[in-house]
């Protein structure tokens, strides 16, 4: 990864003509600490302002059909926006940086961001897909390549990353999320941001992120997007909470708040969330967005009676900059005048976004992510901007093997092979959703990567066999904003026969089934879990040939794969893997590539199973499959438990765990104690695995998760190999808030599990003292 960094070192800072008309000298003569700089930088700015110009740099707009060019040209002159999201060129974005160099009064730059997500323009793999790496290299890899194309387009901020606990896949915006754990998502968000942001937000591709979305968006009541939230202190601040402090910790400069409430009070207008834990609990002093939209939505939440009180309401919780809402820009200036809202109030929300622009480096270079004009590239989709070596990396280390009877995988690179299915070719499913300015062209399906893998001795057939779905109500919703889902002219049982022609002649069918890319994506929640019928009825029918039968599976949350776990032979589980997504699964299902992944969330078996979470609290009746009593807690007509656990997923070798060692029987409190293992590769090749350390406090003043993940090593070893691994636990990792609302570290014993999983552990116990 070294080349990134010399990259950004070589590119050095672009000083434009229009430095010279900048708004002020750039510290204060008296100023000493890099802070106190920017304040004073920053108050001398805000003493030259006028209240409709301090409103205005509330203001965040999107380039789109509401905001043509020329509006925006008037509000830049006026001085009535002060920072723009979803345009992606560095003309467009120099366009309007010149204006605001030209036209406005005060020359404050504009910033630029966009919802940067798992990539720019090379796509990698759905960020629960990047989750099931367990691979912080390949993780901060992705970010930083994500930080680079974004920053060479122009891009100063990302809405990224989203670390939203989830524990219910009807929820869409699964897909956007690193899954259910809320010590993973939190490892994940701290990696990401430091990726993203890097050490000097000034240097030419560091990206600054925006954590999203606070808070507790992932607790949406039946996982219905916008949905409610209503939760007690101890869940939320033990398993909801801990991720977006993570990103604010790791340096997150901004922060972007959910649409749902929470305890009755929407995040917008919450003071509780935005003032007493972010700012002064965490001391958080970066800035705060809105949604798209949130402000006015106040009034439907029925907390605001119209425009005014909402933004009134939205400023005095704590939101600086709007998103896609005229109200602020509206209707501060009255409130102002009414004495309603003070200009103190604005003017610290103003500070807020200047500062951010002031750590940008944009007073000293409004250009900086921009570099020359000649510089500009001619095209902004050009092969030579992607990274799709590093893409391909993450993609492979995001596949989970879910499945792998009499190891039908590897595939032979010969005979006949028949890939089949409605995702099997689809370049714009591959994307996956949020997928920023990666273009669907530039993507490989896994029927193309296939053939770019198997090698000469290998013959390819391929139909797609089904549509994704035949539901014409499905259809629509999925096709209202973009062509995303293909309708075949030719009828389901045509396109059934077409597949089975070629499945009878294959030695093997690869069946590539799942979700269209716009199935899992903000609004756009799920009642079934199931496969959508033309798929299940496509999967039936090949089976129903005899021959063996791989599942590919293209999705973005768990689904339900009762029926497909039993009909397939080998399930490899490959989310929406991005612009290099085919070439990653062909080198798996080759076995150029063996898989490591392990799953961030719980697949259910059923729908009504949800919430389903590893890491739940014991119950009195607690449910035993060894002695399964009439009064104890699981359903009487499903199995307990997920059909595939959290941390699970397989290798085309196996290993072993043996030699679990405790340094000590007891922990002091302020000392640390070590856990080892030895894990063996016991199969015939080289692979990588996941070690997972989880704690269980046995006996405490509340009751406490079953095991909670506190640590992973993920570890490569040769046939026969073995390791030695050892996890350092300290009293820090068995804190908790206790009914007081107390962080504590209770005093007893401890069970300490180690496994491959989250279900096949071994235990052994320690005492805190
Ligand atoms: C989403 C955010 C996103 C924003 C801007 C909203 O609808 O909830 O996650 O960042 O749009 O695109």
């Amino acid at each position: 990864m070294k080349w990134l960094y010399s990259l950004t070192m070589a590119v050095g800072l672009a000083c434009h003509p229009a430095l010279a008309q900048s708004v002020a000298p750039l510290a204060a003569p008296t100023a000493t600490t890099p802070q106190q700089q920017r304040d004073a930088y920053v108050s001398d700015l805000l003493k030259k302002m006028t209240l409709e110009e301090k409103i205005g740099q509330l203001r965040l707009i999107s380039v789109g059909p509401d905001n043509p060019k020329e509006a925006i040209r008037e509000m830049i002159r006026h001085g009535q926006v002060g920072a723009i999201f979803n345009t992606v060129t560095r003309q467009n974005i120099r366009a309007m940086q010149d204006q605001v160099m030209q036209l406005s009064r005060l020359k404050i730059p504009l910033f630029f961001a966009y919802d940067v997500v798992h990539g720019q323009r090379t796509i990698f793999p759905i960020s629960l897909g990047v989750a099931s790496s367990w691979d912080r290299d390949a993780i901060a890899l992705s970010g930083r390549i994500a930080a680079l194309e974004a920053s060479e387009d122009g891009l100063n901020m990302t809405w990224a990353p989203m670390v939203d606990i989830t524990r219910d896949p009807r929820w869409g915006r699964v897909s956007e999320g690193f899954g259910e754990d809320t010590w993973l998502t939190s490892e994940i968000a701290r990696i990401l941001v430091k990726a993203y942001q890097g050490d000097d937000p000034q240097a030419r591709h560091a990206l600054m992120t925006s954590v999203k979305h606070y808070a507790l968006y992932g607790a949406v009541e039946g996982g219905r997007d916008y949905n409610t939230v209503d939760m007690s202190p101890q869940r939320m601040f033990q398993d909801y909470m801990p991720p977006y402090k993570a990103a604010i910790d790791a340096g997150s400069s901004g922060v972007m708040v959910s649409l749902n409430s929470v305890n009755g009070v929407p995040a917008t207008a919450n003071r509780w969330l935005l003032q007493d834990v972010l700012h002064q609990q965490w001391k958080f002093s970066g800035i705060t967005i809105s949604d798209h939209g949130a402000i006015k939505e106040l009034i439907k939440h029925g907390v605001a009676s119209d425009p005014r009180e909402a933004s009134r309401l939205a400023l005095q919780a704590g939101i600086n900059m709007s998103m896609s809402d005229e109200y602020f820009i509206r209707y501060l200036p009255e409130l102002v005048k009414s004495g309603a809202v003070s200009e103190q109030e604005i003017e610290l929300a103003c500070r807020k976004v200047l500062n951010v622009k002031y750590d940008m480096g944009l007073f000293q270079d409004p250009y900086r992510h921009l570099g020359p004009a000649e510089s500009d590239p001619q095209d902004t989709n050009a092969e030579s901007r992607l990274h799709r070596p590093e893409a391909r990396e993450v993609a492979r280390k995001s596949l989970v093997l879910l499945k792998n009877r009499l190891q039908t995988l590897p595939l032979k690179r010969q005979g006949t092979i028949a890939v089949i299915g409605p995702l099997a070719d689809s370049k714009l499913d591959m994307m996956g959703s949020w997928s920023a300015a990666g273009v669907a062209a530039q993507s490989v399906t896994v029927y193309q990567g296939m053939k770019n893998v198997a090698g000469p001795r290998a013959r390819i057939l391929y139909a797609k066999g089904a549509n994704v779905t035949d539901h014409q109500g499905i259809i629509d919703f999925l096709n209202q904003y973009e062509a995303a889902v293909a309708i075949e002219k030719r009828s389901p049982q045509a396109l059934l026969d077409e597949a089975l022609v070629a499945a009878r002649q294959a030695d093997v069918v690869v069946a590539v089934v799942g979700e269209a890319r716009g199935m899992a994506h903000e609004a756009s929640s799920q009642a079934k879990l199931t496969l959508p019928d033309s798929q299940r009825k496509l999967i039936a029918a090949l089976k129903a040939t005899g021959k063996p039968l791989v599942l590919v599976l293209m999705n973005g949350r768990p689904l339900s794969l009762v029926s497909e776990d039993q009909q397939a032979d080998a399930l490899l589980e490959t989310w929406f893997s991005g612009t290099e997504g085919g070439n990653a699964i062909a080198d798996v299902l080759f076995g150029d590539y063996n898989p490591a992944g392990k799953l961030p969330m719980s697949f259910p078996r059923s729908v009504g199973q949800i919430p389903i979470y590893y890491n739940h609290l014991p119950t009195g009746r607690p449910y035993s499959p060894e002695n399964p009593g009439k009064y104890t807690s699981h359903y009487y007509d499903e199995a307990n438990g997920p059909l595939y656990p959290f941390g699970y997923g397989l290798s085309y070798t196996t290993f072993s765990l043996s030699d679990m060692h405790l340094s000590a029987p007891r922990l002091k409190r302020d000392g640390t104690l070590t856990a080892s293992v030895r894990v063996k590769n016991t199969g015939q090749r080289t692979g990588e695995t996941v070690v997972q350390l989880y704690l269980h406090d046995v006996v405490a003043s509340l009751s406490r998760p079953v095991k909670e993940l506190r640590g992973f090593h993920k570890v490569m070893l040769q046939p026969g190999q073995e390791k030695t691994l050892t996890f350092t636990i300290s009293p820090e990792d068995l804190m908790f808030y206790n009914a007081q609302m107390q962080r504590v570290a209770e005093p007893g014993d401890v069970d300490v599990m180690i496994g491959l999983d989250s279900q096949r552990l071994t235990t052994q116990r320690f005492t805190l003292l």
